[in-house]
């Protein structure tokens, strides 16, 4: 796919089923995700790599998170599917470092364009991405499950896999209103 219609085309597939891109194909993502503008070249991301039964320790998580919360069941049961949505996750945290001309914000932006570019490199690969966050991504005990730092955080669940139907092309949004000249 040519670079530029892959910057005007990418879209999300909500719907994603196996197979789950293949380790050539993980390997170009996530080389794709280590690619992104790091100022300082901090590296302040971390990639969690979820698939096989790492969905259902995941879903496990989720479900755990929420009881301590108690939420309702329905709520319960919800969460408990939603690992399952995709045949892999990658769940994109950050590793903030304190540097004094590189603030937390501008970590965590990078750890950002991290998911963007690994969701262009799926579509460009044929594969579908989500980008999903959703209360479980700002749980404590998420996070401290996943092994991520309370200074730290979730920036996304990129959920990867085949798009399970043909998503009709979404329009490109006109910029005019949202650009101005000084
Ligand atoms: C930080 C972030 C968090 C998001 N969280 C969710 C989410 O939890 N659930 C969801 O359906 N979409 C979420 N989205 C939006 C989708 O990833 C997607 O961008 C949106 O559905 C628009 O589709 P498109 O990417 O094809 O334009 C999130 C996007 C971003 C940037």
């Amino acid at each position: 796919m040519d670079s530029i219609e892959l910057l005007l085309t990418r879209q999300s597939s909500p719907q994603l089923v196996a197979p789950a891109p293949d380790n050539t194909a993980l390997d170009t993502i996530l080389k794709a995700g280590m690619r992104v503008p790091d100022h300082g070249g901090l590296t302040p991301w971390h990639f969690t790599i979820v698939a096989g039964n790492g969905l259902q320790k995941l879903s496990d998580i989720f479900v755990s998170a929420f009881k301590s919360k108690g939420v309702e069941q329905a709520k319960l049961d919800k969460a408990a599917k939603m690992p399952f949505r995709a045949p892999l996750i990658i769940v994109v945290s950050t590793r903030i470092s304190e540097h004094e001309k590189v603030p937390k914000q501008e970590q965590i932006i990078s750890a950002g364009c991290c998911v963007h570019a690994m969701q262009m490199a799926a579509f460009a690969l044929g594969y579908g991405a989500i980008w999903r966050t959703g209360e479980l991504a700002y749980n404590t005990e998420v996070k401290q499950a996943l092994a991520i730092k309370p200074s730290d955080e979730i920036v996304g669940y990129l959920y990867l896999g085949t798009p399970a139907k043909t998503f009709t092309k979404k329009p490109s949004k006109n910029y005019t209103r949202l650009v101005s000249y000084l």
